[in-house]
């Protein structure tokens, strides 16, 4: 089926039409969102999509990072009916949870205790709540730029442009329209893997800090990881000054068995998990030290943070988990990772080949592109080779990656899953110079670095 995109009497264009009647603009979620209209799926399998006007697609977003063993694995696919004819939701606890958390538990050290919770937003919402409950302390730092999820205080600075970053240390800026200007003032906003501007922001800081929150590698800062000086600042000025370090590892995860704290050799307060523990359904988790967790235990009377919600360890997503974390196993988690190193090179080489300037950066099986001359460092450097034309050129490319089967996201961040093999990286490979040599024919030259 070779149906361009985007094709007006395509199926997608029509439903895009029908669903701007029931949602505004047309859309009910904010990553689908895509011009001129959103492609709408049909089914996925393994590691490709089709959507609703039969055209199939290598799926490299995995609907962001969440589908680690791709579409329909067939031990997820069993466990869900399996689970659906016992019963959906109950007010009793299940043992399944139990067991989800126990194949969590072994991985990190720091994995003393856990709690489950429905979305990664949620995770780092109720971590920053307990690192608050514990220290008695308000304010929270994070690094600029970085996404940690739909909470307020975590998304503080999300996207802040030239005129708001202050003339020394990154200042803190809503991100939607209407944010309370009064929370600002408690996060403390600090640059990726810059020790010397972190360090001399914490310590204007000192004694107010409840918590640190880190990604160890935060694609909107061009997918370098954290390095290893920045992350002994964090967990060794943390300690020192009584806060927690809170390590949002909802993408991470995905790079080890027990995520980048394993890799990296990182022991944080508490971790926030998502994604992949879910096998595919909505999750969060929150993994611990016994101490931190306290702040969950209810059992001598109310907790300090008595975190609930009607679908936390929800049945099906407890049957998911279970079956997917059983395949995230230390071989496959080899396999992918090396799969990645392949993809990246095989990504830059179709750059090099078609002539074009780009920085292909990430770890394990995450891939993020940015249009840029140097490698970013951080949220600033992004930022500017977006502004530059990049953010442009990676939707063009996206588009036209379309009509070469494959599915890519405009945030430059593309991801495996384990379905994949060479042949994929090789089907990668010929799409991408095929597309960014139709941009060149296009005239969108202009664009690049
Ligand atoms: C690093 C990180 N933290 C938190 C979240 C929020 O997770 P969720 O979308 O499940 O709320 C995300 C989502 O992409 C994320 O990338």
């Amino acid at each position: 089926m070779t149906i361009r995109f985007p094709d007006p009497s395509s199926r997608s264009a029509a439903l895009f039409e029908r669903a701007k009647r029931v949602f505004p603009g047309g859309s009910t979620r904010g990553q689908t969102y895509m011009r001129p209209y959103m492609i709408y799926a049909r089914e996925a399998k393994g590691c490709r999509i089709t959507d609703v006007d039969g055209v199939e697609r290598l799926d490299f977003i995995n609907n962001f990072t969440t589908q680690f063993h791709g579409h329909s694995h067939p031990a997820i696919v069993a466990a869900l009916q399996s689970q659906a004819t016992k019963g959906t939701g109950f007010n009793f606890a299940s043992e399944s949870e139990i067991e989800l958390a126990e194949l969590i538990q072994p991985r990190a050290k720091s994995f003393e205790r856990i709690r489950f919770c429905s979305t990664g937003t949620e995770a780092v919402m109720h971590a920053i709540k307990a690192a608050r409950a514990l220290t008695g302390r308000t304010k929270i730092a994070k690094c600029e730029g970085v996404y940690h999820g739909a909470y307020d205080y975590a998304e503080i600075s999300l996207d802040p442009d030239p005129q708001a970053w202050g003339h020394d240390d990154p200042s803190s800026v809503g991100f939607t329209k209407g944010a309370v200007e009064s929370i600002r003032d408690d996060v403390v906003m600090v640059p990726f893997n810059d020790v010397v501007t972190t360090r001399r922001v914490l310590e204007k800081h000192k004694g107010q800090l409840a918590a640190f929150v880190l990604d160890a590698v935060p694609t909107r800062c061009g997918g370098a990881p954290v390095t290893p000086a920045y992350a002994s600042l964090v967990r060794d000025y943390t300690r020192k000054d009584g806060a927690l370090m809170i390590l949002d590892e909802v993408v991470t995860f995905r790079l080890g068995l027990g995520g980048a704290q394993t890799l990296y050799g990182i022991t944080p307060d508490i971790t926030t998990l998502g994604k992949i523990i879910g096998g595919g359904l909505p999750v969060g988790a929150l993994a611990g030290t016994s101490a931190a967790m306290t702040a969950f235990d209810q059992t001598n009377g109310k907790a300090a943070v008595p975190q609930s919600g009607t679908f936390t360890a929800n049945p099906l997503t407890m049957a998911a988990g279970i079956a997917s974390m059983m395949l995230v196993t230390k071989d496959a988690l080899a396999r992918l990772n090396a799969l990645g190193v392949k993809a990246r090179a095989a990504v830059s080489e179709a750059f090099r080949a078609a002539g074009v300037t780009a920085q292909v950066l990430g770890e394990g099986s995450l891939i993020v592109i940015t249009f840029a001359k140097e490698p970013p460092e951080n949220y600033r450097d992004v930022y500017r080779a977006n502004a530059a034309g990049g953010a442009q050129a990676m939707e063009e490319l996206c588009k036209r990656l379309l009509n070469h089967g494959v599915f890519w996201s405009n945030t430059g961040l593309g991801c495996l899953s384990t379905p994949m093999g060479e042949a994929e990286i090789d089907e990668l490979g010929v799409a991408m110079l095929a597309s960014l040599r139709a941009m060149k024919t296009d005239g969108l030259e202009r664009l690049f670095p």
